[in-house]
């Protein structure tokens, strides 16, 4: 069964709830995470603006008004046409197609609202599960991306895997 999840747009007052989600020490290969609870405050507050400015569009994922993952498109300030789509789950949430439908939702809004032509997701090649919504998804596997990932300084390599129009 798929749940019924909604997207809508991050709230400030979603902080506390996505600080404690993101530095889920299982939350293995994700590299946004928030260094303090007014990091994850400072970056919400940027996002209205960050919209407005075309450079990112991110989203809470929700289930009957909880508030369980989140999303994003971020665009390619050289080449308008082409997003990158990232997300997280809540760890009590996985492996019910949470991220699956999340993605399907955000790349509707990136091809259709956006008008983008092309969305990509990079993944780290040990996330099997990323990798594996990627796949689910319709993404067609380009190659490998080499330091393309900033973990916190350290540059990892990333999958990259895309869908165009
Ligand atoms: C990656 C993540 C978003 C997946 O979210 P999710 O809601 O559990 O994803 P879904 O349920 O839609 O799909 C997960 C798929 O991966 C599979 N999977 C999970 N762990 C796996 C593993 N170790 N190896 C192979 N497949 C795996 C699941 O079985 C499922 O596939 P299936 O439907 O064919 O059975 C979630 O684990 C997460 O938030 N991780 C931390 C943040 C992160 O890594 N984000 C992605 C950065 S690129």
């Amino acid at each position: 069964m798929v749940l019924p999840i909604q997207l809508r747009f991050q709230r400030v007052s979603d902080a506390k709830g996505f600080y404690k989600m993101l530095n889920n020490p299982n939350f293995t290969f994700f590299s946004a995470k928030p260094k303090s609870l007014q990091d994850e405050i400072d970056f919400l507050t940027k996002n209205k603006a960050n919209r407005e400015k075309d450079f990112e569009y991110n989203y809470a994922i929700t289930l009957r008004g909880k508030l369980i993952g989140g999303c994003g498109i971020k665009i390619d300030q050289h080449r308008k046409h082409r997003g990158e789509i990232g997300y997280f789950v809540a760890e009590q949430y996985w492996g019910k197609g949470v991220a699956t439908t999340a993605v399907r939702m955000l790349e509707k809004i990136g091809f259709e609202k956006l008008k983008l032509g092309r969305i990509e997701i990079i993944v780290s090649p040990k996330n099997k599960a990323s990798q594996r919504v990627a796949v689910k998804c319709g993404y067609k596997k380009e190659g490998l991306m080499r330091k393309i990932i900033d973990d916190t300084g350290k540059l990892n390599d990333g999958i990259l895997y895309a869908k165009t129009v």
